[in-house]
């Protein structure tokens, strides 16, 4: 008999808070309908009483996503308790996640509360949350650094509470295996067998795997994960790793899981093109040389026998070659199958905007592939409703003898707006032009392109951080042309940030 592990996936509500992430409410329900697909038990899907947007992604999600439990984060206490159900109330199987501090540092520094004032603020809390939903998780934020004899004391409370998920936070990455597997044992025997316990663990020393995979041992059957590892700092455990820890050694470990696994390759590359979070290229399972073999050795062994230098099975995570699907010729009645078949479910609105975009690239490009696709469709779910500016026109020049100048035209509320810029290169004029039509300040902080698929015709993808008024935000261009991929991105970036709450100023026209 195999004991089920249990994904909670909090790719929409800790990945999220990774600097320079702020999804669209689109771009979080696209997520959303994938960890569907994947077969996440539980989606966290926000925060609800962090803002307007946040709640109206959570309340989205709730009411489209069916399948997984949905879940919202709130803090303990009443206002955030009933925001937090307010977003869920329509989801299929509800679930409230309430979180409070129990470390000395953080009630000291932080809270500002005694240890006594924090058990009361769990109880009320967790009892409020109960109800509303018989399924409330409650989280011991920062336990790796709490006195046990306390943690024990506010998880029993909690239980006594309604608490049927108890959650044990590794919140600053501090713990070793062996420490983190006894204290989730120690938790484990100390709440009743019909609660759950959960690991939530933090990457700060690169061992949020190993410390999950020890909690689970000591007990744990549900693991927080986010997909690609994102989160803060230095990110949450990575559902894709887990996945293939009890895919590959479950059977040994007694463990099992309901994932569809095909969907992990999908999903990865989703979130990363969404959140213009690149994936390192040796990421485990997931990383694109997680499946190379570069030593003569080693290409001579798998050509014999896969098994010789391979444990997992690159198909069975859903990787394939892409295809060669469209091309300029194909109407929106194939365009709009392949989305279907690729798992986008997109409103009229969306559809009809990325059928414009590939029209005009594939115009320019003989043929499109899944991968090209799906590039084009995460450019059009960063752009939402309220975006300011969108590119009208864009000239650049350039060359050896010649200083690179660029000039944009910008549409912004029916307007047009016009900057011209010189700089170190076209990318860089392209990017001066914008800062000038846009009247916004925004800094290159990193530049990542990559050919979405090989050959000299391949589609550029741009993923740009920049700081923006002070705010990191990312953007993403594709485009056959790396310019003007770049100059899509920085404005994605820009629009992103406006969106945010970055002020514009007045129209500047043209200046150098
Ligand atoms: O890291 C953490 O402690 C959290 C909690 C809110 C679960 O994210
Ligand atoms: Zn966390």
């Amino acid at each position: 008999m195999h004991e089920e592990i249990l994904f909670f996936d909090t790719t929409l509500r800790d990945g999220e808070q990774a600097p320079g992430i702020a999804l669209s409410e689109a771009e979080k329900l696209e997520i959303a309908e994938q960890l569907g697909r994947l077969g996440v038990d539980v989606i966290e899907a926000g925060f609800p009483a962090a803002s307007d947007g946040e709640f109206r992604a959570v309340a989205r999600i709730a009411q489209s996503v069916r399948g997984p439990v949905i879940a919202a984060l709130c803090r303990a206490g009443a206002a955030d308790v009933d925001r937090a159900f307010e977003a869920i109330r329509e989801a299929g199987r509800p679930r409230l996640h309430v979180f409070i501090s129990t470390s000395d540092v953080h009630l000291d520094s932080m809270l500002k509360m005694s240890r006594s004032e924090v058990l009361e603020a769990a109880r009320d809390a967790v009892g409020r949350a109960a109800s509303y939903t018989p399924d409330v998780e409650f989280s011991a934020q920062d336990a790796t650094r709490t006195d046990p004899e306390y943690l024990l004391e506010v998880c029993r409370a909690a239980v006594e509470m309604g608490a049927t998920t108890i959650n044990v936070p590794d919140t600053v990455g501090y713990a070793m295996p062996h420490e983190f597997g006894d204290l989730v044992r120690l938790v484990r025997e100390s709440v009743p067998d019909h609660v759950t316990v959960s690991v939530h663990c933090h990457n700060d020393l690169g061992l949020a795997v190993a410390n999950s995979m020890a909690g689970v041992a000591g007990g744990a059957r549900q693991v927080e994960v986010a997909v690609n590892g994102i989160g803060e700092r230095a990110g949450n455990c990575s559902l894709e790793e887990v996945a293939m820890i009890v895919a590959t050694r479950g059977p040994a470990l007694g463990l099992s899981h309901r994932l569809t696994l095909r969907e992990i390759a999908r999903t990865s590359r989703l979130v990363s093109m969404l959140t213009g979070y690149p994936i390192q290229p040796n990421k485990a399972v997931v990383g694109a040389n997680a499946f190379a073999h570069e030593s003569g050795i080693h290409q001579h062994g798998v050509l014999m026998n896969r098994a010789t230098y391979e444990i997992m099975d690159a198909a069975e995570i859903g990787y394939e070659g892409g295809r060669i699907v469209l091309g300029k010729h194909s109407g929106r009645h194939a365009f709009s199958e392949a989305l279907g078949r690729l798992g986008f479910e997109l409103d009229r609105e969306h559809v009809d905007r990325a059928f414009a975009r590939f029209k005009e690239l594939a115009d320019r490009k003989i043929q499109l592939t899944d991968a090209d696709l799906e590039a084009i469709v995460a450019e059009d779910l960063a752009v939402a409703d309220e975006d300011v500016f969108a590119i009208e026109s864009l000239q650049v020049a350039g060359g050896t003898h010649l200083s690179p100048t660029a000039t944009v035209r910008l549409r912004v509320a029916g307007e047009v707006r016009e900057g011209s810029a010189m700089g170190d290169g076209m990318i860089d004029a392209a990017c001066g032009a914008i800062q000038v039509a846009s009247g916004v300040q925004a800094r290159l902080e990193y530049f990542n392109v990559s050919a979405v698929t090989p050959g000299t015709d391949a589609l550029a993808d741009v993923v740009i951080q920049a700081e923006v008024e002070g705010r990191a935000s990312t953007g993403r261009g594709v485009s056959v042309d790396v310019v003007e991929a770049s100059a899509r991105a920085y404005l994605a970036a820009i629009n992103r940030a406006v969106r945010q709450g970055v002020r514009t100023s007045e129209r500047t026209d043209v200046a150098s």
